[in-house]
């Protein structure tokens, strides 16, 4: 089922989420078929279940490259269920973030360049990956979505914040998540 996505001041993105214990349950599965055709019909990037008002420590993310964006590099489809993240180096890279939860808008937005990532998929098998760039960066998003935190909280130059319109004119852009 398509749901709502909740939007910056709804107080519920900003709670922080909780792990999910039972893998097997049907209430699992309903939300992550919810996530993903809310997702799917938003051409989002990513969503995180707190974005549709569940208080579960579960993100999914993918992105298909597209010559329109340069810089947005494949990203595969992915459940990541109670995530951890890790710096691999302190270098932070900036870029632009948009957001299902603050639409129509865009950040200028610091995040760690590479990371290590880990967690369960939906069956509840661990995984890990090492990524860098912009699958680094939707990971990042993502998982601070279930700690209460929104992109522009992690901005430092509120001069490049703002519309799509107004800082992008006639310009297509990529997906938000
Ligand atoms: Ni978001």
């Amino acid at each position: 089922m398509i749901r709502e996505v909740l939007r910056m001041g709804d107080p519920r993105l900003w709670q922080v989420s909780v792990p999910v214990t039972d893998f097997r349950s049907k209430d699992l599965n309903i939300l992550l078929e919810d996530m993903r055709e809310t997702m799917a019909q938003l051409n989002g990037a990513g969503l995180a279940a707190p974005q549709i008002g569940v208080g579960l420590r579960v993100v999914i993310f993918g992105v298909k490259s597209n010559p329109r964006y340069p810089g947005i590099e494949d990203v595969p489809d992915t459940v990541l269920i109670n995530p951890r993240i890790e710096p691999l180096s302190e270098e932070l890279e900036e870029d632009w973030e948009g957001c299902l939860s603050v639409p129509g808008l865009r950040g200028w937005v610091p995040r760690f360049r590479k990371i290590r990532y880990q967690g369960y998929e939906e069956r509840g098998q661990r995984f890990q990956r090492v990524v860098e760039g912009f699958h680094a960066r939707v990971v990042q998003h993502e998982c601070d979505h279930l700690d209460g935190i929104l992109y522009p909280m992690r901005m430092r130059d509120f001069t490049r914040f703002g519309f799509n319109e107004a800082l992008f004119p006639g310009q297509e852009l990529p997906p938000e998540d």
